[in-house]
């Protein structure tokens, strides 16, 4: 079924969902990497595949949201959910938005105010700016940090339902576990 059911997510929003992880979790290794290396050849092919990966997801996370807006309902919360793990759940999905769309904005800022653009997708030649002189480097380093506490929590609770509360939480989102 292409749209979600009251037990189910659709394809659509399960192909959204398990793209939009793995994105993530290649963004968040490719960019600490570049952060911490100190080959500068190595640098640039790590940020143009990072810049990519990027702009991939801020394409694909303003989809999703128009998806749900205009296509699609989301099902139920699993029964015995109280409305504080409710409310939990929802500010966590409302946080990951939020992340996501302040990561693409300021790590394409770092690039348009540090004219790096041009050397990772313009054929123009390097070395690379030191982007800790551009400002959105700062929200870009504290939105990584609470991505990270976002996907433990958000991963967290999911593993929790399914394999301490058994109630089967990870097949809605196309999991047979
Ligand atoms: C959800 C989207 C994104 C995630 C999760 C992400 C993740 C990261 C992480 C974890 C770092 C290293 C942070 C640190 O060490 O403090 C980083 C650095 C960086 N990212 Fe992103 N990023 C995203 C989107 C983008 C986009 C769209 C661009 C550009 C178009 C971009 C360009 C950069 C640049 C230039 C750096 C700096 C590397 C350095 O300081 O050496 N990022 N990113």
């Amino acid at each position: 079924m292409w749209k979600s059911t009251p037990d189910q997510y659709g394809r659509v929003a399960i192909a959204i969902h398990w793209v939009s992880a793995l994105l993530i979790v290649a963004l968040l290794v490719s960019g600490f990497r570049a952060d911490a290396t100190a080959d500068a050849v190595g640098k640039i092919t790590v940020l143009r595949a990072h810049a990519a990966m990027g702009i991939t997801i801020l394409i694909l996370t303003l989809a999703r949201i128009a998806w749900w807006r205009m296509a699609d309902r989301k099902p139920p919360a699993p029964e015995g959910t109280t409305n504080s793990q409710h409310r939990a759940a929802q500010l966590v999905h409302v946080l990951f938005y939020v992340v996501i769309l302040g990561m693409a904005v300021s790590g394409i800022g770092m690039l348009v105010l540090s004219g790096a653009g041009a050397i990772l997708f313009g054929g123009g030649a390097g070395p690379l700016p030191d982007f800790e002189t551009f400002l959105p480097r700062t929200p870009h380093g504290i939105g990584a940090r609470l991505m990270l506490a976002l996907f433990a929590l958000h991963a967290g609770a999911a593993l929790y339902h399914h394999f301490i509360r058994r109630d089967g939480l990870l097949r809605r989102m196309g999991i047979r576990l």
